[in-house]
């Protein structure tokens, strides 16, 4: 979704800006802009299109200033057009603003505002934003933000500059990410930390409904009365090398191979560290039901989740899409565990799913890869996936580090409902500690994968089939290759071809099939057999395959495992295959079309 980025200091600001704007291009836009401001007024360059773009027009139209604000723009209101891009001007030139969010009351107060002789210039929710905030200033620009934000209804991220008062840069949020950045040579706003991570670690989380004022040398907070507030400075422990591409084409196959360190990371840390302790602290024989909701990926990782707890602790789990969750009217109580997965920890749709589950007296459980965002901020407890930054629109690392999360959940949860003795405890442990290892050895295969991938370029369809966990990890394998190759792909349960999906078969179909469910081997083959008979082409993947292959048959070995952790090893082969199907057909894969990154919008 959108992105923002702001500087005060004693630098130029175009170069820095420009450069957190490609930092931010990974969350998905389709126009950018930058405004400066100087003893002149705001200079201001936008247009529809790439960053490469407004790179080239700010060259050729200069604009001079040490502080600024920078945006990308994902369209909702207005088309992509030069005129609906970022910044936004109040008509009398003298509030700037860049927003990321939308404002429900927007054609309210529009309309008030064209009664009162003010012209409009753009067809977008923001411009409502600069205009009102223009039309109140009075001489006090917090007082003056403080207004406008309690007339605004919906959700905001908002960096300002008043022309009157010109060494500051105003930052607010409701509801959408902004981070506060301090450094020796100036401050930064920004919608996330690997935007600012070249010139600071240090940053100040912004909670909603507060305000900073950043100057030169100091931010200075306050809450919606315009009282002073204090603030603790964080370091984050991100680096720099961490969001960059380090030589690899494209983010997302950087951070595939990443995944056996992350793995590590995130295992140690839910076995011994900080992770392990508070999972001890939960006590989960206190609920009697286990939702688990999330958009995405992230829901897929549930899916994984659901057959492991439902497996260890014997305890009944559903997994709801976070999009539809708040609008089903839940069963849920204070003896119900809701467990939200999210990356961002900022997706708009499992932040309403959190908010309507505390709404209902639920304890909430987040598993969250961003330190200091929304939901890690607002549920009971946080656990943390150590991925990084993540960079790529199509999460891998992420992802993986949530399913080793979720699995050590699971037989902690199991060990307190007494499910499992401590015994099979420390089996199940020793088998998650050989994950990375194992992701580490198929990862020196990416030669086959990318070999077998090239031959898939043309397909117009592919299915992924696969029965039980398989099936749950199918639909990331499907989800993963749709989203990077354009290829339309569906995932089903092996068992399920035979009530209807089996007439999409014809010959030389493609569909991938999942096998690591020894238990339910010769089930998966007699699929496999019989998508092969109508002309399919098979690609199996998995640690228990029996046949040979053949024309039609092509075969993925993985190491062996306990099924129930198996997905974290299919997964990199799916990855694998998604990715180099999409790297063949010469794709944006770090930005595919129409996707963001964190989608902060319902
Ligand atoms: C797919 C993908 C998305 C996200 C989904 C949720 O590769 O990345 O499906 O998983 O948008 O995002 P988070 O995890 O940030 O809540």
């Amino acid at each position: 979704m959108c992105g923002i980025i702001g500087y005060v200091g004693n630098k130029s600001a175009v170069p820095i800006i420009l450069d957190g704007l490609k930092r931010l291009e990974y969350r998905g836009y389709d126009s950018a802009g930058i405004a400066v401001m100087n003893e002149q007024g705001f200079g201001v360059v936008k247009q529809k299109g790439r960053l490469a773009s407004l790179e080239q027009l700010v060259n050729q139209q200069p604009i001079a200033g040490t502080i600024g604000i920078g945006h990308t723009r994902w369209a909702t209101h207005g088309e992509p057009s030069d005129i609906n891009s970022h910044p936004h001007l109040g008509s009398q030139n003298k509030i700037a603003i860049v927003h990321n969010g939308i404002i429900e009351n927007y054609l309210q107060i529009k309309e008030r505002l064209e009664q009162k002789g003010i012209n409009f210039v753009s067809q977008t929710d923001s411009e409502v934003v600069a205009q009102l905030a223009e039309h109140y200033y009075d001489g006090g620009i917090v007082d003056t933000v403080v207004r406008t934000v309690n007339a605004l209804e919906g959700s905001y991220a908002l960096g300002i500059m008043c022309l009157d008062e010109p060494e500051k840069l105003i930052a607010v949020k409701k509801d959408n990410p902004l981070i506060i950045g301090v450094s020796d040579y100036g401050c930064f706003i920004a919608s996330d930390v690997p935007a600012i991570l070249p010139h600071t670690n240090k940053v100040y989380y912004l909670n909603d409904r507060e305000i900073a004022v950043l100057t030169r040398s100091k931010v200075e907070f306050f809450n919606m009365d315009g009282e002073p507030i204090e603030k603790e400075l964080e370091v984050v422990n991100w680096t720099l090398d961490s969001a960059e591409k380090g030589g690899y084409e494209h983010f997302m196959l950087k951070e595939i191979m990443e995944q056996p360190k992350i793995l590590q990371d995130t295992i140690h840390s839910a076995i011994h560290g900080d992770n392990a302790r508070i999972v001890e602290s939960l006590d989960i024989t206190k609920y009697n039901k286990i939702v688990i909701t999330a958009c995405g990926s992230a829901y897929n990782a549930g899916m994984v989740a659901k057959y492991v707890f439902e497996r260890l602790c014997r305890v009944s789990v559903e997994v709801e899409l976070a999009s539809e969750f708040r609008y089903k009217d839940p069963i849920i109580d204070k003896n119900t565990l809701v467990i939200l997965v999210s990356q961002s920890g900022e997706t708009a749709d499992t932040i309403a799913a959190m908010r309507e589950a505390k709404r209902r007296g639920a304890v909430t459980l987040s598993i969250i890869n961003v330190v200091g965002s929304t939901i890690a901020k607002e549920t009971d407890y946080t656990i943390y996936t150590m991925a990084g930054p993540e960079i790529a629109v199509a999460t891998t690392k992420a992802f993986s580090a949530q399913l080793v999360l979720l699995y050590i959940l699971a037989i902690a949860f199991a060990r307190k409902l007494g499910r499992i003795s401590p015994e099979v405890e420390a089996k199940l442990l020793a088998e998650i500690s050989a994950i990375p290892e194992k992701a580490a050895e198929i990862l020196e295969r990416v030669d086959m994968i990318q070999k077998y991938a090239a031959t898939c370029i043309g397909c117009k369809s592919i299915f992924f089939i696969g029965r039980n966990i398989d099936y749950a990890i199918s639909m990331e394998g499907s989800l993963k290759l749709k989203e990077i190759s354009y290829i339309h792909s569906e995932a089903y349960a092996g068992g399920e071809l035979k009530h209807g999906t089996i007439s999409l078969i014809e010959d030389n179909t493609m569909v991938v099939a999942v096998s690591c469910c020894e238990r339910l081997y010769e089930k998966i083959y007699s699929n496999v057999e019989q998508v092969i008979s109508r002309g399919a082409k098979v690609l199996m993947i998995g640690s228990c395959i029996k046949a040979s292959p053949h024309g039609k048959l092509q075969i993925i070995e993985i190491p062996r495992i306990n099924e129930l952790f198996s997905p974290s090893l299919s997964v990199i082969v799916l990855q694998l295959f998604a990715y180099y199907v999409a790297a063949n057909k010469g794709l944006d894969i770090d930005k595919p079309r129409n996707l963001a990154k964190s989608v902060t919008v319902e």
